[in-house]
């Protein structure tokens, strides 16, 4: 077998915990039924024996804790199936190592560069706006994870790499789905074992490795934007330069680049994806969304305080990521024996933390299948308990680019949501995929209308 055919020998199909939980994901729409159900009738520590494999299914907010924060050395990062997307990117690395590349990297992710940020998310907006333009004359049907994919990409080249986008986001976009989609690997093995052809051939699996390996260097390589200092493109390649941290080096910049575009667009994408199929739904919140544009900004660019005041918009994607999270599960090996709730967890267990049923739990909010960003304004969201949402993860090893993502998600429904309005013409309800992340089943298709 050549080296990139070998990819799919660690797509996971016998190691990887999300291909070993699909006979659990099941359901006629939505494929974490079964979990829900475990969820309230075992309790928060469910062990289940798979095969030569024991996951353990966490489903209390408390022992998320435990694993993410209070003895978050002994579980350790869990990439199995996912080095090729990933690298050795600080995602998949532990303890000291894991600071090492952080470090670097994490001043780009303050808070104080949102405001620089600003103006390079309007211009993929404004992009953006421009083919939704020409759809809305069309009247063609689009598939709108694509679509937000497209525009969260653009978004991280040109704030964070001083770039502008120098491959075809939308064949890139195709490629990398071949391979993460976990159902694909299990059609590739039930076709392999029943002797038929492939759907996704391994072939087709490993080209979109090798066109995703190209992405980085392609990055590299394309001319600045404006010359800017502090992009995190330019501290990626300080800590390269930097003789104090050799294990930073070339690769390493390769590898932080992949995992930004991919850990940094894909759940972002399908946050605002499903944020614009809600609001397609509501409609009273989508004209909320357009009169809060309205009042705060009017027909000026919104800055970042413009942003801070638009609570309502902010409230729909924070709701949006509790009923959709893009992470629906936290994933950790346990590297040292612990004991949770009196039940033994093993070195070399998996143990997978069930966010999703935190957030869909009726324990900890009121109508939970409820579309209701109301919820987040005001007092009732201070009193939440702690861990019972975690889109963004928790800890140490929390999401670096959680808070930026919010910028770009809030301003981008504000401003597409006033010009546009989206129309759902898909499913009705959409199915789901729950494999790495949390999919629409096929895709959300749209019909693009612009505002008189
Ligand atoms: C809605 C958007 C996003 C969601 C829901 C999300 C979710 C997450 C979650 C749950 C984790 C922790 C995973 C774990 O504990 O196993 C994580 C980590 C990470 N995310 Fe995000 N993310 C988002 C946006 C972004 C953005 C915009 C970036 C960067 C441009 C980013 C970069 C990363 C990185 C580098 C890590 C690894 C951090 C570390 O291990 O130190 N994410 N993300």
């Amino acid at each position: 077998m050549t080296a990139p055919v070998s990819h799919v020998d660690q797509l996971g199909e016998e190691s990887s915990i999300w291909f070993k939980l699909t006979p659990l994901l099941k359901g006629p729409n939505n494929p974490l039924t079964v979990l829900m159900q475990m969820a309230a009738r075992y309790g928060g520590v469910i062990p289940v024996n798979m095969a030569s494999q024991r996951v353990v299914l966490l489903t209390d907010p408390e022992h998320f804790k435990r694993v993410l924060v209070t003895k978050a050395d002994d579980y350790i990062k869990y990439f199995d199936g996912l080095k090729p997307i990933f690298g050795k990117s600080m995602i998949t690395n532990d303890g000291a190592l894991w600071q090492k590349i952080r470090m670097p990297q994490q001043p780009a992710f303050h808070p104080d560069m949102f405001a620089e940020y600003i103006p390079y998310f309007l211009a993929a907006i404004r992009s953006k706006m421009e083919i939704w333009q020409k759809l809305s004359q069309t009247g063609e049907t689009v598939e709108m994870v694509e679509q937000t994919w497209t525009l969260a990409a653009d978004m991280i080249c040109k704030a964070l790499f001083d770039r502008e986008m120098p491959f075809n986001p939308h064949f890139v976009f195709k490629c990398v789905k071949t391979y993460t989609d976990v159902m694909n690997h299990k059609s590739i093995r039930l076709k392999k074992v029943a002797g038929e052809e492939f759907e996704i051939t391994e072939e087709n699996a490993a080209k979109a490795m090798e066109t995703w390996a190209g992405v980085p260097p392609e990055v590299f390589a394309a001319d600045p934007r404006e010359a800017r200092e502090r992009t995190l493109l330019k501290m990626i390649e300080a800590a390269v330069a930097d003789p104090t941290i050799p294990e930073f080096d070339q690769q390493q910049a390769v590898d932080e680049l992949k995992q930004y575009l991919w850990a940094g667009t894909e759940t972002t994408a399908l946050t605002l994806a499903w944020a614009l199929y809600l609001t397609s739904k509501h409609p009273e919140a989508a004209e909320r969304i357009r009169r809060e544009g309205e009042t705060t900004y009017g027909d000026r660019e919104p800055t970042a305080a413009d942003y801070s005041a638009l609570a309502y918009t902010r409230a729909v994607i924070q709701e949006t990521m509790r009923i959709y999270p893009p992470i629906w599960m936290l994933i950790r090996v346990a590297s040292k024996p612990d004991v949770i709730e009196g039940k033994e967890i093993r070195p070399g267990d998996r143990v997978a933390l069930f966010a999703y049923g935190a957030h869909h739990s009726a324990k900890f909010w009121e109508n939970p299948e409820e579309f209701m960003p109301e919820r987040w304004l005001g007092d009732a969201a201070k009193k939440r308990k702690p861990y019972t949402y975690l889109p963004f993860g928790g800890g140490k090893r929390s999401c670096i680019g959680g808070a930026m993502s919010q910028v770009e998600n809030v301003l981008a429904l504000s401003i597409l949501l006033r010009r546009f309005r989206p129309e759902y013409v898909g499913a009705e309800p959409p199915g789901i995929n729950a494999t790495v992340t949390l999919t629409p089943k096929g895709g959300l298709q749209f019909k693009i209308r612009e505002l008189s």
